[in-house]
C-alpha cells in the first residue's frame, strides 16, 4: 500500500473514531482508539506532522467530549476524556522515541555501509585484502579484495585448504607454518609467498598476521594481505638490467684491458717457447741430457699454467652468468683483482701496495662482481693519478675491520682528489669528468655494493690523497641474518 493510502487510512480512523465518540452512548474512553491513529502515522509523517496529528487527536476528543456531554460533566466521564488525552500524549511520546532511536540506527547502518565501502574501496586501491582465521576451528573470514586477489569467485567461502591449494608448492610448508605459528607469537609475522593461477600466471603476495583475540581453546588472528607482483616484477627487470649493464661495462673494461692482457698472456707463452727450444736442444745432445730436458717441460707446464690462469680470469669476469652468492675472501678476491691489472698499473708507472689490518675477512657475495668493483676503484685511481702526476703515483688498497661485523675495503691514491662540488656526484649514472669517461664505473659499483648490502663512499683526504672505499657485512654477520630470515618466514 502507497504511503498516501495510509496517510488517507489514517485520517478516515481519525474520523471514524471522533464519530463513534460524538455520536455513540457507549460508555467508554473511545477516544483512546486515537493511539491506532498515532502508531500508523509514526513511519508516515515527521516529527512535526506527528506532534500537529497528535495535538489533532486531542483537540478532537476535546470537541467531542463537549459534544456530547456539554460543559458539565460528571466525574466518571471527566474521567475517560483525561485517560484518552493521557494514552494519546503518551503514545505519541513513545512513538516519537521510537523513530528518533529508529533514526540513530538508521544513521549507523548509513556510517557502517559507508566506512565498509571505503575500507572496500581502500582494499582495492591498495591491492590489499584482508582476511581472519580461526584455529582450531579453521573458520575463516575473507574480504572481498582477499578473495580478488586469490580469484576465488565471491560466492564461495574459502578455506585453509584451497588458499593452499594455489600457493605455489615451494612455499606451501612457509605459509602453513607461519598461519600456525601465528598464534603462539605475541608479535606480527610476516611471510612472502607466491600463488600459481589457473593459468600458470604466478603471484607475488606479503602478507602480515597478528593475534586478534584468544578466547578458550581458540585463537583468532587477523591478516593483511599484498598484491605485490607488479612490484616484485620491477624488481626483478631493474636487476636484470642493472646486471646487464655491470656485464656491458666488464667487457667494455676488459676491452680497455685488453693489450695488457694480451701481454699478460704473451709473456708464459714466450717462455714456453725459449723452454721448448732449450728442451729440443737438450735432446739433440749425444747422449741426451734428460735432466735439463725434464726442468724445461717443467718449466713449460708452469708457464703454460700461468697463462692458463690469466685466460680463465679474464673469462670469468666476461661471462654472463647469474649472480651467485657464496663466501669469499677479501684478501684473495683483492689479489686476483689486482692480477689483472697489474700490467696496466706497471706501464703507467704506478705502484700498488695492499694492507690486510683484519682477520678472517671473509665475506658473503658475487666473486665476479665484486671483481668488477675492486678493479673499477683502481682503474679509477690509476686513471687519476696519469691525469695529474709525472712521478711517485701511488695506491694504498686497505682491508680492515669497519665495526665487530663489517669489512672495509678503501683504495687510497694520491692523485690530488675529487674536487668538493663533485664528490657528492661521483656515484651519479653518467658523472664523469673524463673526456672518454662512461661515467657508469662507480655507479655500477654503488648497485653492487648495496645489492650485497653494504655501502660505499668517497671522500678527500690531506695531501692530495682520496679515499674510495666500500663496507660489507662480514660472512659470520649475513650468515647470522640469512638464518634468522629463514627463522622468521619459517
Ligand atoms: N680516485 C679518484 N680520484 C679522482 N676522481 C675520481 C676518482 N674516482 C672517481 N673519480 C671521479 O668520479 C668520476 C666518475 O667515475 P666513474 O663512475 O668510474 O666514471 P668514469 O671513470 O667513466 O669517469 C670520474 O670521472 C672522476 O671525476
Ligand atoms: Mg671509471
Amino acid at each position: 500500500m502507497s504511503s498516501d493510502w495510509k496517510k488517507a487510512g489514517a485520517l478516515l480512523i481519525a474520523v471514524v473514531i471522533f464519530l463513534v465518540d460524538v455520536f455513540s452512548s457507549l460508555d467508554i474512553a473511545v477516544a483512546v482508539l486515537y493511539v491506532l491513529v498515532i502508531l500508523i502515522s509514526v513511519d508516515l509523517f515527521s516529527k512535526k506532522m506527528l506532534l500537529g496529528i497528535t495535538c489533532l487527536c486531542i483537540i478532537l476528543t476535546i470537541i467531542a467530549f463537549i459534544i456530547s456531554h456539554g460543559v458539565e460533566c460528571s466525574d466518571e466521564s471527566c474521567g475517560r476524556g483525561g485517560i484518552s488525552i493521557a494514552a494519546i500524549g503518551i503514545a505519541s511520546l513513545l512513538a516519537l522515541k521510537s523513530s528518533a532511536s529508529r533514526e540513530q540506527l538508521r544513521a549507523q547502518l548509513q556510517l557502517l555501509a559507508r566506512s565498509q565501502a571505503f575500507l572496500a574501496g581502500a582494499q582495492q586501491l591498495s591491492l590489499t585484502g584482508s582476511i581472519g582465521f580461526r584455529v582450531p576451528s579453521t573458520d575463516m573470514y575473507w574480504s572481498e579484495e582477499a578473495k580478488r586477489i586469490f580469484e576465488f569467485n565471491k560466492a564461495v567461502s574459502p578455506t585453509l585448504d584451497l588458499m593452499l591449494g594455489v600457493t605455489h608448492p615451494d612455499d606451501q610448508q612457509r605459509l602453513r607454518s607461519m598461519l600456525e605459528d601465528v598464534c603462539a607469537s605475541q608479535s606480527q609475522v610476516e611471510v612472502e609467498f607466491r600463488l600459481v593461477m589457473a593459468d600458470g600466471r604466478i603471484k607475488y603476495l606479503q602478507m602480515w598476521a597478528r593475534q586478534y583475540e584468544i578466547t578458550g581453546h581458540e585463537c583468532e588472528f587477523i591478516g593483511a594481505l599484498m598484491d605485490i607482483t607488479t612490484t616484485r616484477k620491477a624488481e626483478e627487470a631493474l636487476h636484470r638490467s642493472q646486471a646487464e649493464l655491470a656485464h656491458i661495462t666488464r667487457v667494455t673494461m676488459l676491452g680497455e684491458l685488453a693489450a695488457s692482457i694480451a701481454h699478460e698472456v704473451n709473456q708464459p707463452l714466450a717462455a714456453v717457447l725459449t723452454d721448448s727450444q732449450a728442451g729440443l736442444r737438450w735432446l739433440g745432445r749425444v747422449p741426451p741430457d734428460f735432466h735439463e730436458v725434464t726442468k724445461a717441460v717443467e718449466r713449460i707446464g708452469a708457464q703454460a699454467q700461468r697463462a692458463a690462469d690469466v685466460i680463465r680470469r679474464v673469462r670469468d669476469l666476461s661471462k654472463k652468468g647469474k649472480i651467485f652468492q657464496e663466501k669469499l675472501e677479501l684478501d684473495s678476491l683483492l689479489a686476483e683483482s689486482l692480477l689483472l691489472v697489474e700490467r696496466e698499473l706497471y706501464i703507467n708507472k704506478v705502484t700498488v701496495s695492499t694492507e690486510t689490518e683484519a682477520s678472517p675477512v671473509s665475506i658473503y657475495g658475487d666473486k665476479v662482481q665484486l671483481q668488477q668493483v675492486i678493479i673499477n676503484l683502481v682503474l679509477n685511481a690509476m686513471q687519476s693519478l696519469c691525469a695529474t702526476r709525472d712521478h711517485g703515483r701511488k695506491i694504498v688498497v686497505c682491508i680492515k675491520r669497519g665495526d665487530a661485523d663489517h669489512l672495509e675495503l678503501i683504495v687510497r691514491d694520491n692523485g690530488g682528489g675529487i674536487p668538493d662540488q663533485d664528490v657528492v656526484n661521483v656515484f651519479s649514472p653518467f658523472f664523469t669528468t673524463k673526456s672518454s669517461g662512461m661515467g657508469v664505473g662507480l655507479s655500477i659499483c654503488k648497485s653492487i655494493i648495496e645489492a650485497h648490502e653494504g655501502q660505499i663512499w668517497a671522500e678527500n683526504e690531506s695531501a692530495g690523497w682520496v679515499a674510495v672505499g666500500f663496507r660489507l657485512p662480514s660472512y659470520e654477520l649475513r650468515e647470522g641474518m640469512r638464518k634468522n630470515d629463514a627463522f622468521m618466514t619459517n
